[in-house]
C-alpha cells in the first residue's frame, strides 16, 4: 500500500471546556477527494486549522507524505504544498483579479527580492495565466476583485490558492452563498482540480457533497460519526439520525450517482 497523503493520529483541540477536534484519525488516499461533512461546531473548520497549523493542537499528530507536520509553523506547511481557502471570502477587493493571484504568488515567493531573476517573475507571470486559464477566469484578469459576483470571487480564491501549485488543498465551505448556477459551474472546477491535485472539501450542501466526493466523512462533535462513498452515506441510519435528519426519500441513491 502507498503511504497516505495525509495521516490524523488522535488529533485534539480544546477551546477551554469544549472539546472541537476529539481524538480524530484518518488516512487520505491519494487521489481520491474527500468530503468532510457535519452539523455547525462539530469541528471541521478547527480540523483545517490544525493542518494548516493556524492553531497548535492539544494532541496527536498530523502526517502529510509521512512527514510528521505538526508542529511547523503555518507558513512551512504552506510551502510543503498544503494551502486552504478561509470560509470568510478573503480577496482584496481593490486589486484586479491578476493583481490578486500575482500578488499572493509573490508573497509566497518572498516579497519582490532584489536580486530574484527576471526568469522567475516571467515563470510566475505564466502561472497567472495558466491559473486564470484553468479556472475560467480570463476574461475577468482586469476586473477589480470588488467587482466580482461571489461564485467568482470564490473561484479567484481557488486560484490564490492553487497559484503555488499546492499538493493538498483544503476548502472550506467553497459554495457557500453561491447560486445553483454558480454552486454547479465549482463543482465541476473542482472536480477537475482533483484529477491533479488532493482535495478535503467542508461542505454543507449535501447534493454537492454526493456529487463531488469519493469520499465522505461525517463529523460529530469533533469526532468522526460515519467514513463511506456517497452511497453508503446517503444510506446511514446513524448519519440520517444524527445529522441528515431527513426523510427517506430526500436523500436517494439518485444523489450519490456519481460514486
Ligand atoms: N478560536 C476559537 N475559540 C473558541 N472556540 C472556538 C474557536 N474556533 C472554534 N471554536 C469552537 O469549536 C467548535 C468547533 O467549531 P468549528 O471547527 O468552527 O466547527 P464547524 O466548522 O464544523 O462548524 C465550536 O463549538 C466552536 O464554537
Ligand atoms: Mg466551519
Amino acid at each position: 500500500m502507498s503511504e497516505p497523503v495525509l495521516r490524523v493520529e488522535s488529533l485534539t483541540k480544546r477551546f477551554g471546556g469544549i472539546t472541537a477536534v476529539d481524538a480524530l484519525s484518518f488516512d487520505l488516499a491519494g487521489g481520491r477527494l474527500l468530503a468532510i461533512i457535519g452539523p455547525n461546531g462539530a469541528g471541521k473548520t478547527t480540523f483545517f486549522n490544525l493542518v494548516s497549523s493556524l492553531l497548535p493542537c492539544d494532541g496527536g499528530r498530523v502526517l502529510f507524505h509521512g512527514r510528521d507536520i505538526t508542529r511547523l509553523r503555518p507558513h512551512l506547511v504552506s510551502r510543503l504544498g498544503i494551502k486552504r481557502t478561509l470560509q470568510i471570502k478573503s480577496v482584496f477587493p481593490q486589486l484586479t483579479v491578476a493583481e490578486n493571484l500575482w500578488i499572493t504568488s509573490a508573497a509566497g515567493r518572498g516579497f519582490l527580492h532584489p536580486f530574484r531573476a527576471a526568469a522567475s517573475d516571467r515563470a510566475a507571470r505564466e502561472r497567472v495565466d495558466d491559473t486564470l486559464a484553468e479556472l475560467d477566469l480570463a476574461p475577468l484578469a482586469d476586473r477589480l476583485a470588488g467587482t466580482l459576483s461571489y461564485g467568482d470571487v470564490a473561484l479567484l480564491e481557488i486560484g490564490m490558492a492553487l497559484i503555488s501549485q499546492p499538493r493538498l488543498l483544503l476548502l472550506d465551505e467553497p459554495t457557500c452563498g453561491m447560486s445553483p448556477a454558480e454552486t454547479t459551474r465549482a463543482v465541476a472546477k473542482i472536480r477537475e482540480l482533483a484529477r491533479r491535485i488532493d482535495i478535503i472539501i467542508i461542505e454543507h450542501d449535501m447534493e454537492v457533497v454526493f456529487e463531488i466526493a469519493d469520499d465522505i466523512i461525517v463529523m460529530a462533535q469533533g469526532a468522526i460519526l460515519a467514513r463511506g462513498g456517497p452511497r453508503e452515506i446517503a444510506a446511514d441510519a446513524r448519519v440520517r439520525e444524527a445529522y441528515l435528519g431527513a426523510p427517506e426519500d430526500d436523500l436517494t441513491v439518485e444523489d450519490a450517482a456519481h460514486a
